[in-house]
């Protein structure tokens, strides 16, 4: 492979679970024997920066897997021009540095900035994680009166689609789009199976693939303080329940239709000690 894997995580709506996402990938490539590197181009709210900060603490009594981290702040220039130029500099060289390395987790903000725009157009995989409701559908498509014909693309993605045409121009590369369902309600339930057929039904005219991602399940608000993950438990000395053991499920699922190069190689090492 040339160069590393760059997986982006975004979705112009705040609070969809773009962070908790990247940590848990960036941990199981690394258990899966990758060499992960990741970027929070959000360093500002910081999130994914801090996930990891909590987890370097961890690490002093855990023997825990660590990517190596870079956490960039947009150009604070007033000039716009220069702003951008300056932006597509450390974005770039972060990127150089990193270019040894398997894959680059990219975290993204809920908003729309330059960074996060240019992040997008060097993916390779773009995850965008969108919760089971109305609300957040509609920042990913406007559905005029509800109905699936008069769909129309939301900017964000607009964005997407630009960014893909912008890569192909440049590499001639092409970029996987995935829409990730995440906190999904673990009753079957009318308005999620809605969602299901709404998001089915629009994913080859928009050009993304839908994938499930985890129920809603307390744990994650837990794991962040400690900057761990589901695969993190035996390590850090964390019983498993069932609800451990069906999440880990859902992760390793995930992972494994996110048909990552060099994950789906090693066919994910961890899985026979996942219910140990
Ligand atoms: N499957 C889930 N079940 C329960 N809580 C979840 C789940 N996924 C994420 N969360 C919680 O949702 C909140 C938002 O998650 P997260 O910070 O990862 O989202 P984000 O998309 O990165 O947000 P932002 O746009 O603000 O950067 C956090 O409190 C997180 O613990
Ligand atoms: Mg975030």
């Amino acid at each position: 492979m040339a160069g590393p894997y760059i997986v982006v995580l975004g979705n112009e709506k705040g609070g969809t679970g773009k962070s908790t996402i990247a940590m848990h990938l960036i941990v199981s490539l690394l258990k899966g024997g990758a060499t992960v590197a990741s970027i929070d181009t959000d360093a500002r709210q910081g999130t994914l920066t801090r996930y990891i900060a909590n987890r370097t603490k961890t690490a002093e009594a855990h023997k825990i897997v660590m990517p190596v981290h870079t956490p960039l702040f947009c150009s604070n220039n007033t000039d716009t021009t220069k702003a951008r130029g300056e932006d597509e500099v450390q974005l770039t060289k972060v990127i150089e540095n990193f270019s040894s390395y398997d894959y680059v987790v990219i975290d993204t903000p809920g908003n729309n900035t330059f960074l996060s725009r240019m992040a997008h157009s060097i993916a390779d995989t773009i995850i965008t994680p969108l919760n089971d409701s109305f609300i957040d559908l509609d920042m990913l498509i406007k559905l005029e009166s509800g109905a699936i014909e008069n769909l129309r693309p939301s900017v964000y993605a607009e964005m997407v689609w630009e960014q893909k045409k912008e890569k192909a121009k440049r590499t001639g590369g092409s970029i996987d789009w995935i829409v990730l369902r995440n906190r999904l309600g673990s009753l079957f339930s009318k308005n999620r199976e809605e969602m299901r057929k709404i998001l089915e039904s629009l994913a080859k005219r928009v050009g993304f693939r839908l994938l499930s991602g985890f129920c809603e399940r307390v744990i994650f608000k837990e794991l962040f303080i400690k900057g761990t993950t589901l695969l993190d438990l035996h390590e850090t000395e964390v019983a498993m329940t069932l609800s451990h053991v069906a999440a880990r499920q859902e992760l390793h699922e995930l992972v494994d239709a996110l048909q990552l190069p060099i994950q789906k190689k090693q066919q994910y090492r961890e899985r026979g000690a996942a219910v140990a």
